[in-house]
């Protein structure tokens, strides 16, 4: 049985003021909460996050991390730096670093490795664009990212990771994937899995993001291999990130 996974993908959003008030109300009314949580923050409130989550149940990530070791990579941030931090996650692959900073398949995967290399859980993102939804490549586009992933590390490498799957159009757009829509695309993502190992594949947690909101939640975690959220927007919002963590209880 896979247990639900709810994570906040905070963005560029915060403040020490701001984050204080956050995990103190998350700290507060966390425990009631059966499923796993996380939050990923940016990377210069780690250590505020690591203090305040420390001795919770609240997990922390980051939500982007250099595929190098060390050396001379300007503005970059190592996974052993992470590691020192504290943190059990990090996202790998958000559309977001695909579409706006050039993440390519393979760096991606690359950047996935350099997660695990160190113990670190990454969150593989995957996802279709509107077009490319619309021109009926969604299954295509997210088996592709996938197997970038596949490919370089093999499916061994999925046994300690998570995958997330956001269709682009529906971050921050308001417009949910319906979910029989996500359903068919983490069905689909489960069973590219299955081919190569079915062991892992049953025990891997697919999440859903794209505009989850408390009224939303429960049905899209109601779908048989929709194991949890993603969420944006609605995890700046403690009431809203809880509920939403209930949702998936
Ligand atoms: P929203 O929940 O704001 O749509 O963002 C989803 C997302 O991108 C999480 O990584």
């Amino acid at each position: 049985m896979r247990k639900k996974f709810v994570a906040g993908n905070w963005k560029m959003h915060g403040s020490f003021q701001q984050n204080t008030a956050l995990l103190e109300n998350l700290k507060a009314h966390v425990s009631d909460v059966a499923c796993e949580v996380a939050v990923c923050v940016p990377y210069p409130y780690l250590a505020q996050a690591q203090s305040m989550v420390e001795g919770s149940v609240i997990g922390l990530g980051a939500q982007n991390l250099s595929e190098h070791v060390s050396g001379a990579f300007t503005g970059e941030v190592s996974a052993s730096m992470l590691k020192e931090f504290g943190c059990r996650y990090v996202l790998v692959g958000h559309s977001e670093r695909r579409a706006q900073y050039g993440e390519s398949d393979a760096v991606v995967a690359a950047k996935f490795a350099a997660a695990q290399a160190v113990g670190i859980v990454p969150v593989l993102c995957v996802g279709e664009s509107l077009a490319e939804r619309q021109s009926g490549l969604t299954a295509q586009v997210v088996s592709r990212q996938l197997s970038a992933v596949l490919d370089l590390l093999g499916v061994a490498a999925l046994e300690s990771s998570v995958v997330a799957y956001e269709p682009v159009w529906a971050i921050g757009t308001g417009m949910t994937a319906t979910p029989g829509q996500a359903q068919e695309v983490h069905f689909a993502i489960r069973s590219q899995v299955a081919v190569q190992n079915a062991v892992i594949a049953g025990g891997l947690r697919i999440l859903y993001g794209g505009s989850v909101k408390p009224q939303n939640a429960k049905e899209l975690f109601a779908q048989a291999d929709i194991d949890g959220g993603l969420i944006g927007g609605a995890a700046l919002v403690a009431d809203d990130f809880l509920a939403i963590c209930r949702a998936a209880a």
